[in-house]
């Protein structure tokens, strides 16, 4: 491949008006001093313009090599009779009308210890002077100079590359890492982030760079425990490794381990500080088992309350169906109030064994067809305690235990056991209240028959704020006289 060189499109201005300034001035160019000083200036500019050519490292090599052989010339004795070839990474730049001839000079240009190119000068005639050689000693040092120059240019912008592209694979590996990881200057502050930091802090890649780590950190760290204290006045000379929270640009926390060494400069001084930070395991995979978890805890529960369900309807068959038609009536009232979800199940739950401490009570005295004694009476009202000492050991939620101790506390604060008055007792309670008193009413007892819904409601309308929660009341009696409740009937 050969190129012929143009013309070069940058000279530096200040060193040509320097030259200019001393051809022309001097009113006694003819003389020899000033000749031999004009002819020294001409080699000098020459090299320069080359050097300049040389440093712009945004023009690419070959221009650059097609720059120098158009140059090459004008530091010469006859720049109007020479022929210009350079030989370089394969490709051949001409001068313009290049013509070669016996008489030339070459010089190889050299990158490291290998030989890249060489640069050939042609006069196009032999020196007049058959004494002398065509090529004066100045001549051939500046093509030895020029020669040496692009040698050295060319090694330097080799490693230059090669030290870019580590640099660019640096980052991309910086990038791809999973886990957090971040450069230091000695004040603490970032000089480099990866994208995996800055997801995990919430900030933008910019805006960490414009932060220390300290920002990052719980305040007590940065007074008492700052690792970056650690590391810099650390005896071992070691990594430095904490578990230590995270302070998110939203405000929230998580835990990380985080590990820092120090990066040391080739004479032994501090250069940076390197840092990985890993989440701690409370991302999605433990949000997956706590999940898990919850979702078996609530199969447990289930299955405890269905147990404990069956076997109080083996020993007391009517408190059993008493419990689930107040667990039906509950679940419809509370889910009119707004409940869902958990809060609707233990809702039904606890309904489901309400009355699982009457298991503790003689049966002659739960199907007793008279009136019951006092006595007879103060014991039964011993169940909610009972049930609750029933269920105290097993895995069931707090709610659900809530509701076999004070279903039978009362607004006004008449009820058992602990006289709690109104929403002291826990919404649930207050529902299963009045779905126990609708129930009751309407369902035939021992020694009595049920009553009608429409005597239930009435009954229950008056006792609205009184001994039951007067917005349960109000949610029950409309639902009722709209209809939801007349299954209760047909029993
Ligand atoms: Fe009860």
């Amino acid at each position: 491949m050969t190129q012929v060189a143009e013309k070069p499109r940058k000279i530096s201005a200040s060193l040509v008006r320097m030259v200019d300034v001393a051809l022309h001035t001097d009113g006694r160019q003819n003389s020899p001093a000033t000749k031999a000083i004009l002819k020294q200036a001409k080699v000098l500019q020459c090299l320069y313009q080359i050097t300049e050519f040389l440093n712009d490292c945004n023009r690419p090599f070959p221009e650059i090599m097609a720059e120098i052989v158009a140059v090459i010339p004008k530091g010469l004795r006859h720049p109007k009779h020479v022929s210009i070839r350079l030989d370089f990474g394969g490709v051949t730049y001409l001068s313009p009308h290049f013509k070669s001839s016996p008489w030339m000079m070459s010089s190889d240009i050299h990158c490291g210890e290998d030989s890249v190119g060489h640069v050939d000068v042609f006069y196009s005639e032999p020196s007049l002077n058959k004494t002398v050689p065509s090529f004066t000693p100045t001549e051939q040092t500046l093509l030895s100079e020029i020669a040496k120059r692009i040698g050295q240019n060319y090694a330097a912008r080799h490693e230059t590359e090669a030290l870019n592209n580590t640099a660019n694979r640096l980052s991309l590996t910086l990038e791809a890492a999973t886990v957090g990881l971040f450069y230091l200057d000695i004040k603490g502050h970032f000089l480099k982030v990866n994208s995996c930091f800055a997801d995990m802090l919430g900030y933008a890649t910019d805006d960490l760079l414009t932060r220390s780590l300290d920002t990052v950190l719980p305040p007590q760290m940065r007074e008492t425990d700052n690792p970056l204290h650690h590391i810099l006045h650390g005896d071992t000379g070691e990594p430095y490794h904490v578990t230590c929270d995270f302070v998110c640009a939203n405000g929230s926390h998580f835990s990380g381990d985080m590990s820092l060494r120090l990066e040391q400069t080739k004479d032994g001084g501090i250069d940076c500080v390197i840092g990985s930070v890993s989440k701690r395991s409370n991302g999605p995979d433990s949000a997956e088992n706590e999940a898990r978890m919850q979702a078996h805890l609530r199969s447990a529960e289930i299955e405890i309350v269905t147990v404990l369900a069956r076997a109080q309807a083996h020993r007391d068959p009517y408190t059993s169906d008493h419990q689930d038609r107040v667990a039906k009536l509950a679940v419809s009232i509370g889910r009119q109030m707004g409940m869902r979800g958990i809060q609707l199940k233990n809702l039904e739950l606890g309904a489901r064994i309400h009355d699982i401490g009457k298991l503790d009570i003689p049966s002659d005295i739960l199907s007793k067809p008279g009136a019951l004694t006092p006595q007879e009476y103060d014991l039964i009202k011993t169940h909610s305690a009972m049930g609750s000492d029933i269920v105290a050991s097993a895995i069931l939620s707090p709610v659900i235990q809530d509701i076999i101790l004070h279903h039978h506390e009362r607004w006004d604060g008449t009820g058992y056991p602990d006289g709690l008055v109104g929403t002291e007792i826990s919404l649930e309670s207050r529902i299963v209240a009045v779905a126990d008193t609708l129930e009751s009413i309407t369902s035939h007892r021992p020694y009595r028959p049920g009553r009608g819904l429409r005597i239930a409601l009435d009954i229950i309308r008056e006792e609205k704020g009184r001994l039951l929660d007067p917005d349960v009341v109000e949610v029950c009696i409309a639902m009722g006289e709209e209809g939801y409740f007349d299954w209760l009937i047909v029993q």
